[in-house]
């Protein structure tokens, strides 16, 4: 989502601005900010230090999203920005642009790969999580407003547009769409790109049927990102996800049944206030047994205003790094063997950019493959490649 809303404001603000990544010479710095874990938002106060420090003196500091909206007052005491909140709308960063700059004019940005958001906020609640207090409740963008970005976004040379959301599972429920999700990436395929996805998905509401009629989207990406957060029963119970694992795991049967090469990725998180040994290794129980192609893996951390901010930790630091490296080992093997699986296989690539004659791009299911001998005017084109080689991140091959 905030790679979407940075890149909006720079397509709004490049008409009339030059783009530096130099605090010390900007005239306006933006400084688009993510809440989600207690060691991203230490980050971001120790950068806002280092910002504040080398900037000139007369540079308008904006500071935007998710920390912005939830640590507010902090920030303005702390570093007294010209402007501090959430601004994820894109209403909301042409008033921003136009504040600036006399006449703006959404220049095109060439993305061979974009975003393009469908839906807002979040209704979950889960109990560790602080999206839903700074992002707000769900509202979708109306089908036909998507459609129209989607135009233009095609029209500005992107060949894939992956739609994003908290949840995208939810699009349209707030509209009064039964089925919204669906209807909106069947609209979207047929809009010209070559590849339509979508991300990220709440496992509680991914109705099974509407993998069956994926199967008639020609151009759908097969990547599914299914977040499990914990394997065990009573771990998800106090979180709050409302399935179990019986209920993830006939997820992933279903999506491996109509897509066996689908790339299903996940996020986990270990230590959560109540999880015991047993506990997490129903976590790493069902990790093996279902073969994630990759999975992004985390610490519990509380955050402020969620449920169990003021539940106590009950799994010590050491004891949370201890089963977080274990899990990391256990997965990077799976991810490695599945990738290697690929060795041998022919894949069709879009070419997103080309680097030292090196290509890179994705499959049609989504995994990252690095391209040898390729010039800069294949960015943009599917091209059959051969693979030779993998590792825990990309799968390397040359173009047959
Ligand atoms: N602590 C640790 N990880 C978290 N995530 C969300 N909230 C927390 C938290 N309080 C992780 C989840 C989510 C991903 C985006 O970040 O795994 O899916
Ligand atoms: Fe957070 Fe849960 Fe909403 Fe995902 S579904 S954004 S984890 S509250």
């Amino acid at each position: 989502m905030n790679v979407y809303t940075s890149d909006y404001l720079r397509s709004l603000l490049l008409s009339s601005l030059s783009e530096t990544d130099n605090p010390k010479e900007a005239d306006f710095i933006f400084i688009n900010t993510c809440d989600v874990r207690e060691k991203v938002r230490h980050k971001i106060y120790s950068f806002l230090g280092y910002v504040n420090k080398v900037k000139r003196k007369d540079a308008k500091v904006y500071v935007i999203g998710c920390l912005a909206q939830v640590d507010k007052e902090n920030i303005e005491k702390r570093f007294n920005p010209y402007l501090v909140g959430l601004y994820d709308r894109e209403e909301e960063l042409e008033d921003i642009a136009s504040s600036i700059i006399k006449h703006v004019k959404r220049e095109k940005i060439k993305r061979v790969s974009a975003y393009l958001p469908i839906i807002y906020g979040c209704n979950h609640f889960c109990s560790y999580c602080i999206v839903p207090y700074a992002r707000g409740r769900e509202e979708s963008k109306p089908l036909e407003r998507v459609i129209k970005e989607a135009k233009f976004l095609f029209n500005s040379g992107t060949k894939e547009l992956i739609l994003i959301g908290q949840n995208v599972n939810d699009y349209g429920k707030d509209l009064g769409l039964e089925d919204g999700f669906i209807e909106v990436i069947k609209r979207v395929s047929e809009v010209g790109f070559f590849r339509v996805g979508f991300l990220t998905s709440h496992p509680k509401n991914f109705k099974l049927n509407w993998i069956d009629e994926m199967k008639s989207i020609p151009n759908l990406l097969s990547m599914f990102h299914l977040p499990l957060q914990s394997g065990s029963n009573k771990v998800l119970k106090l979180m709050r996800r409302g399935y179990t694992r019986e209920k993830f795991r006939e997820l992933v049967e279903k999506v491996r049944e109509v897509f066996p090469n689908a790339m299903i990725s996940t996020d986990i998180m270990v230590g959560f206030p109540g999880e015991e040994e047993r506990d997490f290794m129903d976590t790493i129980d069902l990790v093996k047994e279902i073969e994630f192609d990759r999975a992004f893996m985390f610490m519990y951390s509380k955050r402020p205003k969620t449920l169990y901010y003021n539940i106590p930790d009950t799994v010590s630091h050491e004891e949370k790094l201890n089963r977080l490296n274990f899990l990391i080992e256990v997965q990077d093997r799976i991810t490695l063997k599945r990738y290697r699986s690929f060795i041998g296989r022919e894949v069709e690539v879009l070419v997103e950019n080309v680097k030292d004659k090196k290509g890179i791009g994705k499959e049609k299911n989504g995994r990252v493959v690095v391209i040898d001998d390729i010039s800069e005017e294949d960015v943009g084109r599917l091209i059959k490649v051969k693979i030779y080689d993998a590792n825990i991140r990309e799968l390397f091959g040359k173009r047959t």
